[in-house]
């Protein structure tokens, strides 16, 4: 972050005293302003509800242009991560550490994790106390809080070693608490992990085999959700990574911070847009009921949104998207679906929305969840765990930037204020006068 020779000035139409405040270059994107003597200058605060034009934090993480559609991981770009860069523990390397691992490092990280994706024994008492047909993410965010409550032994965030050991733990435990809310919702026994499978091959193994036949996977799908794990493991500031930072800011240990990402991630608007897109599809039903659907979402009345479009920074299309589809259709053709209705259906829709003017003007393009849902409904994972998948992805994401935070010198607990337009102070009147 550097200073930029050029100061922003804020001046008052009424003659009130103009106050210069310094702005600052990062190495790419946009500058920004420093406010923070705003309120204490001229008693006044800066209004920006949903945050469109308020910078954080600052951080060297990821790199998003949404004009561009690029998105860098510590200034790789994810087609060539997703492409040639490795698996996702490489990636996952990558965010906790700022650069990619040679031979030596990668085979003691993937060693470390490995041996810690086992949960404690006591952790499958919690799954028993929810319903069967309870939603994963509900799961995931009792269970993975839960976790804290198994290491008093590294939980001071202050502690450079307690931070990294929570972030193997996190990273490496996440798979297993996804295929337990799995099972547990099928009634099926639980699976341990193996240390002989890779990451991705582990978490389908923990999934789909069971103790009566041998399970063999099958490589081009573990491929498959290793690449969907990469497109999904870290993307700046959006709401669950604002979520964890904010948690975070108090001193919450890193199980509880990343409950609190697990839960806003949920929300339809951000995690479980990819469970929403699918049902979206599912509701369409067939290629002439798209015109139908369209006219249905440029009413504003009816609160139909095009589920997996649109996006808070992009507004070109999302590079994640252009790799998720091509993902879908490698699965689709090793699994002999090309013909896949749901698959073809997604193409129209996409088609007929590039081309529309309603959306064409608003910027809206396919986002990660529009095709993320049929690529994991095709590997036989169920709608209601695509969320689940996204957060296991994201946790990666989410450890790496609370331990940026964490670390960060210009840290302090996030606490905004408000426009306060209720009540002025008045008196209480006893219940026989109201
Ligand atoms: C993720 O932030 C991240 O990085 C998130 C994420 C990540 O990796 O962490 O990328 C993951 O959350 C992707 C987004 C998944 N969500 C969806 O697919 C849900 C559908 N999309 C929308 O809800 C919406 O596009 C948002 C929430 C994603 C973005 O909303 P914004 O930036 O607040 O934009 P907006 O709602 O103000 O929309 C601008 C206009 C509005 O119309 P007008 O008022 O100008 O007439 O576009 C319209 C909106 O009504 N619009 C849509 C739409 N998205 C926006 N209209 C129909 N369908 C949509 N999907």
């Amino acid at each position: 972050m550097t200073n930029s020779e050029i100061k922003a000035t804020l001046s008052f139409s009424d003659g009130s005293p103009s106050l210069e405040m310094p702005i600052y270059k990062g190495t790419v994107g946009p500058d920004v302003i420093d406010i923070r003597k705003l309120y204490a200058t001229t008693g006044m605060f800066t209004y920006d509800p949903g945050f469109m034009s308020t910078a954080a934090c600052n951080s060297s993480i990821t790199y998003i242009d949404g004009d561009k559609g690029e998105l860098l991981y510590r200034g790789y770009p994810i087609e060539q991560l997703a492409v040639n860069g490795g698996d996702f523990l490489e990636t996952c390397y990558l965010l906790l550490n700022g650069e990619l691992p040679n031979a030596a490092e990668k085979e003691k990280f993937v060693a470390t994790v490995t041996n810690h994706t086992m949960v404690h024994e006591q952790m499958q008492f919690f799954f028993r106390g929810f319903r069967r047909d309870a939603h994963p993410m509900s799961v995931l965010v009792g269970t993975v809080g839960a976790l804290a409550s198994f290491y008093h032994d590294s939980l001071d965030i202050n502690d450079p070693h307690h931070r990294e050991v929570s972030a193997i733990r996190l990273i490496a435990k996440m798979p297993t608490l996804v295929a337990m809310a799995y099972k547990y919702s099928i009634g099926q026994p639980f699976v341990y992990p193996r240390n002989d499978l890779s990451y991705s091959a582990n978490f389908m193994h923990m999934m789909f085999s069971t103790p009566c036949a041998p399970y063999k996977t099958n490589e081009v799908l573990v491929r498959a959700l290793d690449r969907i794990l990469i497109l999904h493991a870290d993307h700046e500031q959006n709401a669950s990574t604002s979520t964890v930072r904010l948690a975070g800011s108090s001193g919450a240990n890193p199980f509880a911070c990343i409950a609190a990402g697990i839960a806003c991630l949920w929300g339809p608007a951000h995690g479980g847009a990819n469970e929403a897109a699918l049902s979206m599809l599912e509701e369409i039903g067939s290629v002439d009921h798209i015109p139908e659907f369209i006219r249905q979402v440029k009413d504003k009345n009816s609160g139909v949104k095009l589920m997996g479009f649109g996006h808070r920074v992009y507004k070109n299309y999302d590079p994640r998207a252009k790799l998720m589809r091509e993902t879908c259709y490698e699965v689709l053709q090793e699994l002999g679906l090309q013909d896949d209705p749901l698959f073809k259906l997604a193409m129209a829709l996409e088609k007929i929305a590039l081309e529309d003017e309603y959306f064409v003007s608003r910027k809206l393009y396919p986002n990660v969840d529009f095709y993320s849902g049929i690529v994991q409904r095709a590997l036989g994972i169920p709608t209601s765990l695509f969320t689940g998948i996204f957060a296991l992805a994201r946790t990666v994401g989410w450890i790496a930037q609370w331990k940026e935070m964490i670390s960060d010198p210009e840290q302090k607990i996030g606490r905004p204020r408000q426009l306060f337009v209720g009540s002025q102070t008045r008196e209480v009147q006893p219940i026989e006068k109201r």
